[in-house]
């Protein structure tokens, strides 16, 4: 069954490696529009270093409009040493930033599952990463990200003192609670909330409204961690995680630490989703300014991204499917990137590597 729709999509390209990533996943999505009859209007729009060249501000307004504007928004990567020493309210990140406050997006889904056929890029050892398929969701817009008071002020002594506030509300909680809760419903049925109640009070009404959710979902089994342990049980025992709900900074760092168990940061894919409007969609790995012109980056990360548009912005799931059939058909036949090249496979390059998958749904066309 196909429906005729058209999409605006908001192209956000960014920095270093940004653009050459986004070409490779705008064909992607043409071919994949064609085959099931789905068109996208795509329109780009700058932010983060590319955005302060032009304007000198990360996230210009009119960014944010044409984001806001539209049915989803896939955004690449920001950043790089360019803007490195430009004082912290002046940098890309905040571009970032300000897009996830700007557009609500209190939800960060950040999938970290191994594939089999790049087992041998993990650290760790083969049997404790094989089948690893975990869900990280990341409260995005709140904690000590977000709180106030923060800035550098000057103490009465002379000196300067740097503060920032993890705060959370109940409502706060409860939103992404729930997103979570209806995650892990749409997964295995295990949810751990990760916190650190034993020191910090926001985490303890963290631990209470999270706690006092359960009972809305009976099918799921709810265990809480503190952030020092999930940290240690993430390399210990990975295979113990489905999904993993958890505050902004502590989401952050464990996010980061799941996505190394699969060995390839250039592999993960993520979704921002607030409670209406567009979601944003963009790989885990950052511009890697060093690649960046060079036809080396794995577009992957950012094709995957544009599959999590498809299933949870767009709510088109074949199309998701066909293209993440397309990622898992090209390394099926031993095509790399250098970031996950090994012995006996096929150097491809960022425009290669976009070719194969076109070629791959081709034969995917039913
Ligand atoms: C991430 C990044 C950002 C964050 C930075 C670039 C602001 O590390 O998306 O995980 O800390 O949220
Ligand atoms: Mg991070």
């Amino acid at each position: 069954m196909t429906q005729s729709q058209k999409y605006r999509i908001t192209l956000l390209p960014g920095d270093g490696i940004g653009p050459e990533i986004t070409t490779v996943a705008v064909d992607v999505l043409k071919a994949v529009g064609q085959q099931l009859d789905i068109t996208f209007e795509f329109q780009k729009a700058k932010i983060g270093g590319a955005a302060i060249d032009d304007t000198g501000d990360p996230l210009p307004p009119a960014t944010l409009e044409i984001c806001r504007n539209s049915d989803a928004v896939l955004l690449a990567a920001i950043g790089g040493w360019k803007w490195d020493n430009l004082p912290s309210q002046q940098r890309p990140e905040q571009g970032l930033l300000g897009l996830r406050a700007g557009l609500g997006l209190f939800a960060n889904l950040r999938p970290a599952k191994i594939l089999p056929q790049l087992i041998d890029s993990s650290t760790l050892k083969k049997e404790v990463v094989e089948g690893v398929d975990i869900m990280v969701v990341r409260e995005l817009t709140g904690g000590i990200y977000f709180g106030q008071p923060k800035g550098i002020f000057p103490t009465e002594s002379g000196e300067k003192r740097g503060v920032n506030t993890m705060a959370y509300t109940e409502s706060e909680i409860d939103r992404i609670g729930k997103v979570a809760f209806e995650t892990a419903q749409k997964r295995r049925g295990k949810l751990c909330s990760v916190d650190k109640s034993n020191v910090l009070e926001v985490s303890q009404l963290w631990r209470d409204r999270i706690t006092q959710l359960a009972p809305e979902y009976p099918d799921i089994e709810l265990s809480h961690l503190y952030v020092d342990n999930a940290a240690m049980q993430l390399v210990r025992a990975p295979k113990q995680f489905d999904t993993i709900v958890t505050g902004n900074l502590f989401g952050d760092i464990l996010s980061d630490a799941a996505a190394m168990l699969t060995g390839s940061i250039g592999m993960l894919p993520s979704a921002s989703l607030g409670a209406s409007g567009p979601g944003v969609f963009e790989p885990v790995h950052g511009s890697a300014p060093d690649i960046a012109g060079q036809d080396k980056a794995n577009p992957l990360a950012q094709v995957l991204s544009a599959a999590m548009m498809l299933r949870y912005g767009l709510d088109r799931p074949l199309a998701a499917d066909r293209i993440e059939q397309a990622v898992m058909q090209v390394l099926d036949k031993g095509y790399r990137t250098g970031d996950i090249m090994s012995e006996g496979m096929t150097l491809l390059g960022c425009r290669g590597m976009g070719d194969a998958l076109l070629t791959e749904l081709e034969n995917l066309k039913s």
